[in-house]
């Protein structure tokens, strides 16, 4: 599995490509908007960072708005992948960004059948939004596993990026899953990585290592 960093923060990424741990970043009009920076200077300055994909979002809702906006970003940066609402318009436009041969990442998936049209109109990547679902009592990671098994039985080329992760049991079932990348904020990467039982073996390592005596 694929891991991206969910966040337009500078600092959070440079943190998480510096331990060699991400593939990609995804960004949203939300998490831009936190770092009180433009969104093409923060965008720049990851492309700098990360040479993976990148995912930046459209803010237009109609198909003209929404194309127009793609092209733009699309030509900002080869990593630039285009993030598309999941509503009739951005299929629309997701068909003729993928004939035009921009990637595109169809965002806000709530539904299998949102899923099932949003790969039949050519979509590369398709977010599914665990943690939103779980919060109004659903199951986002049975969403999960409709989308890999959807697109397992037909072929169908687009990838599963599952999203709004909230905590580390999110990327772990994800991963046994199948879905083929993980976007998670930096927050829960370093909790992926944290052990109580590393810490307390590197303490005890480290005060006996002060035991050793000198040679
Ligand atoms: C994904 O691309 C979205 O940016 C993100 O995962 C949404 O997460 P949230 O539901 O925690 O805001």
């Amino acid at each position: 599995m694929q891991i991206f960093i969910d966040t337009a923060d500078i600092e959070e990424i440079r943190d998480a490509a510096a331990m060699g741990v991400i593939d990609g970043v995804t960004t949203n009009p939300s998490l831009v908007a936190k770092t009180g920076r433009p969104f093409q200077e923060v965008l720049v300055d990851i492309c700098e960072v990360v040479d993976g994909p990148i995912s930046a979002e459209v803010v237009a809702t109609d198909y003209e708005g929404m194309v127009k906006e793609a092209r733009v970003l699309a030509k900002m940066h080869e990593n630039i992948v285009v993030k598309i609402p999941l509503i009739p318009e951005g299929l629309k436009a997701v068909r003729t960004l993928t004939d035009e041969g921009i990637r595109t990442n169809v965002t806000l998936c709530f539904s299998p059948t949102q899923g099932l049209l949003a790969a039949k109109a050519g979509a590369t990547y398709i977010s599914p939004f665990i943690g939103r679902i779980d919060d109004i009592a659903g199951n986002g990671m049975e969403l999960v596993e409709q989308l890999v098994t959807i697109y397992q039985n037909y072929g169908l080329t687009t990838q599963v990026l599952a999203a709004s992760i909230r905590h580390p049991v999110h990327a772990v079932q994800a991963s046994l899953i199948g879905a083929d990348v993980a976007t998670i904020p930096h927050k829960v990467i370093l909790q992926l990585l944290k052990h109580p039982l590393t810490d307390i073996g590197l303490e005890r390592f480290l005060a006996d290592a002060k035991k050793i005596p000198a040679g």
